[in-house]
This record gives C-alpha cells, sequence and structure tokens, in this order.
C-alpha cells in the first residue's frame, strides 16, 4: 500500500502500528522519528524489528515517505506540524491517531493557515495501561473501532486510502465529521474520567479516607478503575475538548440534581423509572459491544493435510431461512428438518417469533412451526435485530411491506453496510413506503402498506435470487399481478417452496409471477445440506494431494452447481452420485478425489451459480497451474465484505499473484505460503483461507473468524476430523488484552 511509511512517535500506539503494517505487509519499509529524549525509545523500537531505522531529523525522517503517521499525545500535534511544515509534500497523505480532533484542525489551521487537503484526521479507540515501544502488540486494532474524520476539502482518494490501511490492520472503521466525534468521545469518554477523577479526588480528600477505601469493594473498583489512567494525557484531552464537555457536565449536575430532588421527596417511583432504564440502556450497550467488538476468533493452520472420509454438512442456509418465513405464514404445523442451527437462519427464526410465531426447536435440526396463516403475524415490540444476514434482511422487507404494522430493521456492521436500494426501489414502485439511511443501508424503516400494495413488472437489473424474493413475497400482499424478470437464472429455492406450500406461483423462461390469491398450506421439509458449506470440501479434496472424500446429501439445484461445474473445467475429479429429489430439492452425494487442476477464464453466465463460493474458487486457482480469470462478477464486492479486495488482499499476503479487478480477479496458479490474513468477520473468507491450508507451504493466521458461526458453525470441528491442523482460539482475551485492567483504552 505504501513505499515508506514514516511513524512519528514510536510508542504504544505507533508501535503497534509499525508492528501490524509489517505483519499485513502495508508498507514496503517503516521508519520513526522522535526527539533527542526519545533516542533509547527508537533505538529499542529499531531493535525489536519495530521499524526499519529511526530519525531525529524530520527532514530524514519524511523524505520519501508516502504515508506520515502522527502518533504522538494531542498536545504535541501542533508543534509536529510546525515541524512538518517546511517538508510537507503533496504527494504523501498525512495522518494522526490524536484523540480529540477538533484540536487536531485548529492545530493545522494555525500553522498551515488552512488544514491541508492530504491530511486525514483519525482517532483509532485502542490503547493499554503500558506505554513506550516495548508495550506495542499486533492486535492492537484488532476488532477496535477507528473513526476518520474528514474535512470537506480532504482528498476522497486518501481518506479512502487511510480507510483501507485502518482495515488491513483490523480495525472497525467508521466516518464521521470532527464536531460529532468530539461530541461522541465526550460523552463516552472524556466525562466518564471526568466523573471517575472527581469522585476518586473528592473521596481521597475525606479525612477518612483509609477508612473508606478500606470498606469499598468491587463497585467502587470498577467505577473507578479509569481514575488509574495517565493524569497529564487525561489533563490534556480534557482540556482539548472542553467545548463538547462542558456542557455535558452541565447536564450531569442537572441529573444529579434531579436524583437529589427524588431522594428528598422519597420518590422512589420516578427514582426506580431511571435507574431501571439506565440497566435496560446499559444492557443494550452490552449487547452491541459484545455483538460488534469484542467478539474476535482466531484460526491457526498448520500447512499440509489430506481430506478423507465421509461427512454431511449443515442444512442449507437459503432454504432454511425460507422454510421459517413460509412456515410462519402458512396454516397449520410445519415440520422442518435438516434445518441450519447457525446465527443467520437464527435470526430469521427470531424475527418471526418476535412477530408472535410459536415455533418449537430447534432441536437437532427439527422444528415445528405453528403457522399464523398469511395474515396473522403481529407487530413486533422492538426492532427485528438480523445480524450478518443479507437474506433476513432483504427478504422481509418484502414481506413486511404489505402487513398492517411497522417494523424496523437492523443488523451488525457488515450488514449495515450493504446495498439496500436494490430491494427498496422496485418496493416503492409497488408502493412501499421504506426509509433507509442516506446511503441506502440499513437501519430499514418499514410503514406497512396493507392492502396498498400493486402488482409489477420488474425487469431485475443484477441477477440477485434476494430481489427476486423479495419482491414474490411482496407481491402475495400486493393488487394484480407481481412479475419479476432476472437476467440470468438465480436460485429458485423461494419458488419451488411457494408450490410446495401450495401457493400459486407462475414461471415463463426468466419471468416468475405471484399474486395474492393464495394461501399457504403448512407441509413438511427436509432441508438439504448446504452445496456452498460443501464447496470448501469439494475444493479441499481437490487440491489435496491423496484427498477422497464422500459428501453426503448434499442439495444439488441447478441454480446452485456453478461451483461443481467451475471445479470440473479446472480438471476436478466429482462424480455426482445417488440423485434423488426430496421435498421438491435434487440432492445427490458428491464424491470428490484430488485431481490436479489447471488455471480457466470462469464462464460468465456460472457466476450466479457459484455466487457465494468465489472465495474458496479463488483458493483453488491459486493452486491451479497457470492462469485463472474471473469476471462479470462485481457482485462479490457487495457480499458480506469486500469478497475481491479481500481475497487478493490475503492472497497476496500467503505469496499469490493474485489481480483484483473491477469485477473479478486474475490469479496466477503456483505455490502458497503462509502468514496472517484478514477475514474481515466473513464467514466464507475464513473458511476459504483454512482451506488453503491444505496446499500451503507454511502456516496460515486468520483473523477475525466468529462469524463462520453465521453459516457453519460446526465447520472447524468438520475440518479437524477430515484431516486439516486447524485450531480454533478465542482471542477475547487477546483482543479484549488491551481493554482488561486496561487505564487508557478510550484514548
Ligand atoms: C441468497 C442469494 C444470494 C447469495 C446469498 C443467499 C438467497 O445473494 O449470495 O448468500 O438466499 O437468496 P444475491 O441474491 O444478492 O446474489
Amino acid at each position: 500500500m505504501f513505499n515508506r511509511l514514516c511513524i512519528i512517535g514510536v510508542g504504544l500506539i505507533g508501535g503497534s502500528i509499525a508492528r501490524v503494517a509489517r505483519q499485513q505487509n502495508l508498507s514496503k519499509s517503516i521508519v520513526g522519528f522522535g526527539r533527542q529524549q526519545d533516542m533509547q525509545n527508537l533505538e529499542t523500537a529499531k531493535q525489536l524489528g519495530v521499524i526499519d531505522d529511526y530519525y531525529l531529523e524530520i527532514a530524514q525522517a519524511v523524505q520519501d515517505a508516502d504515508c506520515i503517521v502522527i502518533a504522538t499525545p494531542v498536545a504535541a500535534i501542533e508543534s509536529i506540524f510546525a515541524l512538518l511544515k517546511p517538508f510537507w509534500s503533496e504527494a504523501a497523505i498525512y495522518t494522526d491517531v490524536g484523540s480529540t480532533k477538533n484540536s487536531v484542525v485548529t492545530a493545522a489551521e494555525r500553522v498551515f493557515g488552512a488544514v491541508p487537503d492530504n491530511l486525514v484526521p483519525a482517532h483509532p479507540i485502542a490503547g493499554a495501561e503500558q506505554s513506550g515501544v516495548e508495550a506495542s502488540i499486533n492486535d492492537l486494532f484488532l476488532n477496535k473501532r477507528l473513526i476518520i474524520t474528514p474535512l470537506s476539502n480532504t482528498r476522497t482518494e486518501a481518506v479512502q486510502k487511510i480507510q483501507r490501511f485502518w482495515e488491513q490492520c483490523g480495525s472497525v472503521v467508521s466516518v464521521m465529521d470532527v464536531k460529532r466525534h468530539d461530541a461522541v468521545l465526550a460523552a463516552t469518554s472524556h466525562l466518564p474520567h471526568i466523573l471517575a477523577f472527581a469522585l476518586v479526588d473528592m473521596l481521597g480528600h475525606k479525612d477518612k479516607q483509609r477508612e473508606i477505601f478500606k470498606y469499598a469493594a468491587g463497585g467502587f473498583r470498577d467505577f473507578t478503575r479509569i481514575a488509574s489512567s495517565d493524569p497529564i494525557m487525561w489533563r490534556d484531552i480534557c482540556s482539548a475538548n472542553k467545548n463538547e464537555i462542558i456542557p455535558l457536565i452541565q447536564q450531569t449536575r442537572e441529573q444529579l440534581n434531579k436524583i437529589q430532588r427524588l431522594l428528598e421527596n422519597d420518590d422512589s417511583q420516578q427514582l426506580f423509572a431511571i435507574f431501571a432504564y439506565a440497566n435496560t440502556a446499559r444492557q443494550r450497550f452490552l449487547n452491541q459491544f459484545e455483538g460488534n467488538m469484542s467478539k474476535s476468533i482466531t484460526f491457526q493452520v498448520q500447512p499440509g493435510g489430506v481430506l478423507k472420509g465421509e461427512v454431511r454438512v449443515p442444512g442449507d442456509k437459503s432454504i432454511s431461512h425460507r422454510s421459517i418465513m413460509l412456515g410462519s405464514l402458512a396454516e397449520g404445523l410445519t415440520h422442518v428438518k435438516g434445518f441450519l442451527e447457525a446465527e443467520d437462519a437464527l435470526a430469521t427464526l427470531q424475527a418471526f417469533r418476535d412477530m408472535g410465531v410459536e415455533i418449537e426447536g430447534p432441536d437437532n435440526g427439527c422444528l415445528t412451526i405453528h403457522g399464523v396463516g398469511k395474515y396473522g403475524l403481529k407487530a413486533p415490540e422492538n426492532e427485528l435485530y438480523l445480524g450478518n444476514s443479507g437474506t433476513s434482511m432483504r427478504l422481509l422487507s418484502g414481506l413486511l411491506a404489505g402487513q398492517s404494522f411497522n417494523s424496523v430493521l437492523t443488523g451488525d456492521k457488515s450488514l449495515s453496510g450493504r446495498p439496500m436500494k436494490r430491494i427498496t426501489e422496485p418496493l416503492a414502485a409497488m408502493g412501499a413506503d421504506i426509509k433507509t439511511t442516506d446511503k441506502g443501508t440499513a437501519p430499514l424503516y418499514i410503514t406497512g402498506k396493507a392492502g396498498q400494495l400493486q402488482g409489477i413488472d420488474y425487469v431485475m437489473p443484477i441477477a440477485s435470487a434476494q430481489v427476486k424474493s423479495c419482491l414474490l413475497l411482496a407481491g402475495m400482499y400486493a393488487q394484480g399481478e407481481t412479475r419479476v424478470t432476472e437476467p440470468a437464472p438465480t436460485r429458485d429455492h423461494t419458488e419451488r417452496m411457494l408450490s410446495g406450500f401450495s401457493y400459486p406461483v407462475r414461471k415463463q423462461g426468466s419471468k416468475v409471477s405471484i399474486t395474492s390469491d393464495g394461501h399457504l398450506q403448512a407441509t413438511d421439509i427436509d432441508v438439504p445440506s448446504d452445496i456452498s458449506s460443501a464447496a470448501f470440501f469439494l475444493v479441499g479434496a481437490s487440491i489435496a494431494p491423496g484427498s477422497d472424500l464422500l459428501l453426503k446429501h448434499v442439495g444439488i439445484n441447478p441454480t446452485r452447481t456453478g461451483v461443481i461445474d467451475i471445479l470440473r473445467l479446472m480438471g476436478a475429479n466429482i462424480e455426482v452420485l445417488d440423485q434423488r429429489v426430496v421435498g421438491g430439492e435434487p440432492v445427490a452425494d458428491l464424491h470428490v478425489v484430488y485431481s490436479p487442476l489447471k488455471g480457466i477464464d470462469i464462464p460468465e453466465e456460472l457466476v450466479p451459480l457459484a455466487i457465494d463460493e468465489f472465495p474458496v474458487l479463488f483458493v483453488a486457482a491459486a493452486v491451479a497451474e497457470g492462469q485463472t480469470r474471473l469476471s462479470g462478477a462485481g457482485e462479490l464486492r457487495v457480499k458480506e465484505s469486500d469478497r475481491i479486495q479481500v481475497m487478493a488482499d490475503g492472497l497476496q499476503i500467503l505469496g499469490v499473484n493474485a489481480q483484483p479487478t473491477a469485477d473479478g480477479m486474475i490469479i496466477q496458479g503456483g505455490s502458497m505460503g503462509g502468514g496472517t490474513v484478514m477475514s474481515h468477520g466473513d464467514h466464507r473468507i475464513a473458511m476459504s483461507f483454512s482451506i488453503a491450508g491444505l496446499r500451503a507451504k507454511a502456516p496460515i493466521t486468520i483473523l477475525d473468524c466468529a462469524n463462520v458461526n453465521t453459516s457453519f458453525p460446526e465447520f472447524k470441528d468438520l475440518v479437524k476430523r477430515l484431516g486439516l491442523d486447524l485450531v480454533s482460539e478465542d482471542c477475547k482475551e487477546a483482543a479484549g488484552r488491551a481493554t482488561k485492567g486496561s487505564v487508557a483504552e478510550e484514548s
């Protein structure tokens, strides 16, 4: 990404940036700058291999640097700008890590007259109680938030590059304006620090402090932990952000006055109301924090291994979602077996429970759904949280658009960044009322338009089963006929299952039509194994010499079998045995034996039929002989992660020549080394790089693998059983190391 990264201030934060930049191959060389009195620390940094070299002269430090990171305390930033000014380079990008942003911007204005357009202010919300380069670690920023606060004149390419840089470092990046950043941090970090310092200061000055502290217990320790933070640093932070902090202190004072009055008036009811509200609000924070930030699982994969044996991978995710949706809307009891007990499908299940549907199970993949009928759903009391699941959000939007109640759909960070206009626009044309963010993303605010939707004739601009299914579900509540035409065949589980529930749906060529004339009759569903999960084993056994694997009861719906076709074109040895139809879906056993693969140009018509399998197909291409080219797959950029970029980045770290293109990738097959790769919380990326271990020459570490649970919780146990040496480490401790007993994490 950079040729020469210059870190100004190689302490805990600067050192950790240098470490992770090196680990992720983000710069060819990394140098440090400090003052005379920092020399010892800089020398240590060099000896530890954190930086390649250091300088005490700014001119030398920044020479030829294309990225300069100012990692000093906020109070020093103005003097650093003054030092940098004579050597400021238009060709470089400058960024900082200061914890208050207005102070950085005004310092830049004072020094430069106006903020340079190649300065990208940023703030990683991470830290640790120790300081100095010796305390620096590779994963300080892993799964931690990082906020970028560009100004209106900041160069877009510079912002994007800094964003990508931090994402490569493992951070969860948000972009917001300076004022909002300072206001948010004042409330969630600076004010709590002030309260902790103030309380301990007050109690510490009391005559009986010894006695008070003697009887203080865990509550006191927890509340005051952050008063152990560095007083100089916090003095500087609070002074730098005083404009945001002072009004909050005033509000806190008013809140305390209110509580004082309630106590004086013995108003226990109001007092309870305040405490109870705070209690639930904190629970909300904890859920969000646990869900988004601290869940960190690392896979360590040893090179080599052979896949041998027989396996039945878990149930199909797409079919599992649809079984809950249609089973809930049906009349009568629907029994499901083979249901995928993974987070995505469980998010759909929970959403329907939240709308009043009684669902028994899941018990070993078995469910009984007490259908409430097409008009029987109830308004959910809260927002429907759909985690990582795009299918849940897009399909539910169609269904909820025509209900008699309003609803709000939310998801995790990845889902909240995915495009929703592809469904809200055609739904709006049907008369739906769904509000998104300005960017066209979730949360989705749906105003139910019962009886008011109109059928449309919609020609989809992209081949998407989710869009098609969303519109068919809306069409069940619309006046007239809803017709959806797809530009290329996509998975047809919705259509098949609607027929299975006796709901009339018409298919003519590439067009599917539905009306509101019909009802769903409960039925039994046998969910086949997910070919998208089987794909990891199809590739794994194809690339690991000596492998011989039988995958049982896999769904081979022709709209899903692109992975078999592509692997066969590459020379894979896959037999489809014992084909049968189970509950309207074709199923077979797949026998796969190792076979040397060769690179191919992947036919574009196969893209929608293998859309979820490309991450692992890229791994096959990386070890195939010759070049593999994929095009026409721009959709991969808007999946759970940007699967083109993320796979290219990871493969490059493993030494593979993988060139991303706008809508695909060009991979020069050959050998693959080891290294540490980021999955960016994308389940299929994590599993694909695990499979890469079978042919890697050195161990592979895959970060951020918790989301494997969204589609395939048994993955790690199954691959181990079949012959891959994979260890899953729960890194809650490691990722949380900086925050455990830490005193400076918010800075
Ligand atoms: C799915 C459709 C596909 C696929 C996704 C599941 C479905 O998405 O990538 O994992 O269940 O309908 P698109 O329809 O957006 O391509």
